[in-house]
């Protein structure tokens, strides 16, 4: 039996227009991202870089939830409050990644599968005591002309699934979250299709494991074409390929969609957001909302470059974007 206040958390997280801030990058991508700009990869840079995103005033009118990662779940402001503590006061749900990567799946070259089933109910136990009321587990499926193969989607799918129940049986929200990349060629039309076969698969696997609809949130991609495409999409074509994809494979009993980025410009994913809501916001029977890391974080982070004097500066930018996807939920997003 699921509690009633696991699906209010569920709810509260795509309430008043509001989404979530993914900063729930792991050690090797956040040092990736850091070194592009030249920031040193120490803990005490990643720390100082989520304290600017946690302590950003304001945060808490746009942003409902963020999702940590285990590093960041265990650190403090520099003056020693936690960031868990800084986030509930700003009246932001603080939230987990638990999956332990997408890694190269045997027999399978080019596909990947999400690890971290050993152990996890252990480890939700754990992350639910630190304040945690919801988590995300991301699968990645990767499109060329010879993939995904089904049984790379079977299998994410199954591991997804097994991942959301347990979330459920301790009492966090799981954010479910199969990403289709943008990476290749393909064109808009491929991309449906694959995402449209992905969560069909995905829905299979979490009725077969039991899991209660209505305590969850979904954390899809956009249907884009690849970015390597040469025949790119107008925002309608995205908007209309997106909802009526999802229309086909999402219950109505899941309260909320929040769309991951993906590596699409801040800008756009903000565009295409709106798109969506002026145009679908009265007929879909779910939130059409946002779980954005780059598209929320990414101008912030070319500020502030890891210095000081940066920080109210990145943190402008910060609360730019966060302010600009609570428009587009609205359908009140202006470029
Ligand atoms: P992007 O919005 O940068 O795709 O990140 C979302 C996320 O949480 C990836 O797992």
């Amino acid at each position: 039996m699921v509690s009633h206040e696991l699906i209010d958390t569920a709810n509260a997280l795509v309430a008043d227009d509001k989404g979530l801030l993914a900063m729930d990058e792991s050690n090797p991508t956040c040092n990736k991202r850091f070194a592009r700009l030249g920031i040193p990869q120490t803990e005490e840079a990643r720390r100082a870089y989520r304290e600017l995103i946690v302590t950003t005033p304001g945060l808490g009118e746009c942003i409902s939830g963020a999702i940590l990662y285990d590093e960041t779940i265990r650190q403090q402001t520099k003056d020693g409050t936690p960031f868990v503590r800084v986030l509930i006061d700003a009246g932001i749900i603080p939230g987990i990644k638990v999956d332990t990567g997408a890694k190269d799946m045997a027999a399978h070259p080019g596909e990947k599968i999400t690890e971290g089933l050993d152990g996890l109910r252990e480890r939700l136990a754990e992350y639910s005591q630190m304040g945690a009321r919801f988590a995300k587990w991301r699968a990645v499926i990767a499109i060329d002309d010879q993939l995904p193969s089904r049984s790379c989607i079977a299998a994410n799918a199954h591991a997804l699934a097994r991942y959301a129940a347990l979330c459920q049986e301790v009492g966090l929200v799981p954010i479910v979250e199969p990403e289709v990349l943008m990476d290749g060629e393909h064109t808009l039309q491929r991309c449906r299709e694959v995402t449209e076969l992905v969560l069909h698969t995905v829905f299979g696997q979490l009725f077969a494991q039991r899991v209660t609809l209505e305590g969850m949130l979904l954390k899809p991609n956009m249907v884009l074409p690849g970015l390597a495409c040469p025949e790119q999409a107008s925002v309608d074509e995205v908007v209309d390929a997106t909802v009526s994809c999802l229309l086909r494979t999402v219950p109505a009993a899941v309260p909320g969609i929040a769309f991951l980025s993906g590596g699409q410009s801040a800008e756009l994913a903000s565009a295409r957001l709106n798109a969506m809501n002026v145009q679908f916001h009265s007929r879909a029977p779910w939130a059409l909302a946002f779980s954005f890391a780059r598209a929320i974080q990414q101008p912030a982070l070319e500020i502030w470059q890891g210095k000081e004097p940066n920080v109210k500066a990145a943190q402008q930018a910060l609360i730019h974007r966060a302010k600009c996807n609570r428009a587009a939920r609205r359908g009140e997003y202006d470029v």
